[in-house]
């Protein structure tokens, strides 16, 4: 008879552990979205004993029973985690062993180890969360490829240190978000390859004397591969690592473009406009409109970092085989799955309310010179000059424009200045070479700025964006072909309890 109420490992020892002891080691608020998942890997876990004869059917039914109806009870609030047990694994475990007897619900834990069933809880976790951050990438991507789709030939400035560089087109902007955010379903689509691999079976550390079977396993929860070495399973976050790594970047990319819709929409810049129901107000002036979202998310990112780091920390400093340590691994990641589902729930509503003006786009184009390589260029293919002779010609008419407070657009003195130099170029010309909307047009190399090129790029970015729905969906399919599966199983061993 176990004396311990409070823990199934009380065995060896004579008192139960202090309040304080449980306060501090539980994972009970961690672990709360771990159990469907810890129901799934013990559902499987049973059914492979079964067919390796370690437990008999009877066995079987039963727990599998008990494993059911705890999910149940879970779900109508009837039966909650205690603190007292330490975690889910314990938590559903004593559960099985009140109501189905030590006889039964003992059975469970044959061959397993808590050490392999919190990895197994966390890649079957993981595995969903990439996929459906996967799946907000590609609303943000279509809200991007929108704007692209009604933009590619609306100008505005280009910056290189935040200086005017060269005309670029709204479009252009939009699609290097899309762009980017290809490699950032890349990096989690490899980060979910590391997570669909099995770590059940590796036990404690070592392995087993039982004859389990651990490809049965592997197909049942569906997982791509077995992950084999035992000790490198049980030591090894790095799934965890890689999925953070991900989301650190994704962030930064999300951050990066906060930036840009915060000082977008300053009275300064003036070319964006967010949607009131996309802003924030001030207690205090009357006046403000806020982009306090775009701020959010910039001042979320560090949290996401954090995670990061704090798991590259934690593992610098352990010594192979488990760890406790190691549970410190989901709360960072619980909240870096939080932050990036929610920048990602409303970023794409914000950017589809966002208004463009495209009248002080063109005006912060048309001010500061942005044509200046154009003309350059001009005087490299028309007036045989050498691109370094044209770039100094070029560099000292803006520098005499600017002296006299003027721009290129002060067409007779641009037209008298160049003269000067003895280059003969009429105003007609002139107004064509430095025309913002010309230089738009004339810049079609792959990948340059022409409405010509991101329209290609656009279909390019869209077959590639379909690409990854359909491996998203393909991975949906094989989690769920798993998952029905084991209920059949589950099904079938049920049935025949009735007979
Ligand atoms: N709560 C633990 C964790 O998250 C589960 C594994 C506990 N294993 C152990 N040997 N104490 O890592």
């Amino acid at each position: 008879m176990n004396i311990f109420k409070k823990n199934l490992w009380g065995g060896r020892f004579s008192t139960n552990p202090s309040t304080e002891t449980i306060a501090f080691t539980h994972s009970i608020d961690a672990d709360s979205r771990l159990i469907g998942y810890d129901i799934w890997g013990s559902q499987v876990h049973a059914i492979m004993l079964e067919r390796q004869k370690i437990i008999s059917k009877t066995d079987l039914r039963v727990i599998l029973h008990w494993l059911c109806k705890v999910e149940e009870d879970y779900q109508n609030g009837n039966f909650t985690l205690d603190p007292n047990k330490e975690d889910v694994h314990m938590n559903v475990e004593s559960y099985l062993i009140e109501n189905a007897g030590s006889e039964f619900g003992g059975k469970l834990h044959t061959a397993r180890s808590r050490n392999d069933q919190v990895l197994v809880d966390a890649h079957l976790y993981i595995r969903d969360e990439i996929r459906n951050i996967q799946r907000g990438i590609i609303t943000l991507s279509d809200a991007f490829l929108n704007i692209a789709k009604e933009h590619a030939d609306t100008v505005m400035p280009g910056y290189t240190h935040t200086q005017h560089a060269q005309p670029i087109s709204l479009g252009f902007w939009a699609t290097a978000y899309v762009s980017m955010f290809l490699r950032d379903q890349n990096r989690l689509q490899a980060a979910y390859s590391l997570a669909n691999m099995n770590p059940l079976g590796a036990c404690a550390l070592a392995g087993t004397s039982f004859p389990i079977d651990r490809d049965l396993t592997t197909r049942l929860l569906g997982f791509d591969s077995t992950h084999e070495h035992a000790l490198d399973v049980i030591s090894g976050r790095d799934f965890i690592a890689e999925t953070l790594f991900a989301l650190s970047l994704l962030m930064a990319n999300l951050s990066r473009l906060s930036e840009e819709i915060i000082y977008w929409t300053t009275y300064e810049f003036g070319i964006a406009v967010l949607d009131d129901a996309y802003s924030s107000g001030s207690s205090i002036m009357p006046q403000k409109k806020n982009a306090d979202i775009a701020e959010l998310t910039r001042g979320r990112t560090g949290r996401v970092y954090g995670a990061l780091f704090d798991l590259l920390t934690n593992l610098k400093g352990l010594p192979l085989g488990y760890n406790r340590d190691f549970q410190e691994d989901k709360p960072p990641l619980w909240e870096a799955f939080d932050i990036v589902n929610d920048c990602l729930t409303v970023l794409p509503q914000l950017l589809r309310t966002t208004k463009f003006n495209k009248e002080r786009m063109l005006e912060l184009t048309d001010a500061n010179f942005a044509t200046a390589t154009e003309l350059a260029n001009y005087l490299v293919k028309e007036h045989q000059r050498s691109f370094r002779d044209s770039h100094e010609i070029v560099g000292w008419l803006v520098g005499e424009l600017i002296k006299q407070g003027k721009s290129f657009l002060d067409w007779d003195l641009t037209h008298t200045l160049l003269k000067q130099k003895d280059i003969h170029i009429s105003i007609l010309q002139l107004q064509q070479i430095l025309d913002a909307r010309c230089a738009l047009q004339n810049n079609k190399s792959l990948g340059g700025t022409s409405p010509a090129e991101v329209n290609r790029m656009i279909e390019t970015l869209e077959r590639q964006i379909n690409e990854i729905a359909t491996t998203i969906n393909n991975c949906q399919a094989q989690v769920d072909n798993a998952h029905n599966e084991t209920l059949r199983i589950i099904n079938v061993s049920l049935i025949n309890q009735n007979k």
